[in-house]
């Protein structure tokens, strides 16, 4: 496993459009284990490709509710909302209140190509919407409401 540097904002990078993942091999196991490294020793609670340059459909999160590796995510279903703080690995020192759906169901794959379907609400739910809107090129700073 290796740390890997995250880039950050404007880096053309973070704002192209991800690549679904269709080949599920040693280097896409790779890449998720570098993914949780680089987040925990960032102090983060999600992480997704892109933020390490590269474009594939690959995060992670870790809360309390679990450790997350999201390939290819979809987001199937969402209810409810909430209003509340975010920041970014790749925003550094700044915070800012989004507006992200309370609960999502959302359908990934694991690094062995198995399907998944999570049900997650609250701050795990934004987490999982925040690392997956990097997936698009979307950063929370696109969608921050001022106050
Ligand atoms: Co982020």
């Amino acid at each position: 496993m290796a740390k890997r540097i995250i880039i950050q904002e404007p880096d053309e990078l973070l704002r192209k459009k991800s690549r679904e993942v269709e080949i599920f091999d040693e280097r896409l196991s790779l890449l998720i284990d570098d993914l949780f490294e680089t987040m925990e020793a960032a102090d983060g609670v999600g992480l997704a490709a892109p933020q390490v340059s590269v474009l594939k459909r690959v995060a992670v999160v870790r809360t309390e509710d679990g450790s997350f590796e999201l390939v290819n995510p979809i987001i199937i279903e969402a209810d409810g909302e909430q209003l509340g703080e975010e920041g970014c690995l790749s925003v550094k020192g700044r915070y800012g209140k989004v507006r992200r759906p309370d609960k999502v169901k959302v359908e990934a794959f694991d690094r062995r190509g198995n399907k998944h379907v999570y049900e997650v609400q609250g701050f795990t739910a934004r987490a999982f919407c925040h690392e997956i809107d990097h997936l698009d090129g979307i950063l929370f700073i696109d969608k921050e409401e001022k106050q």
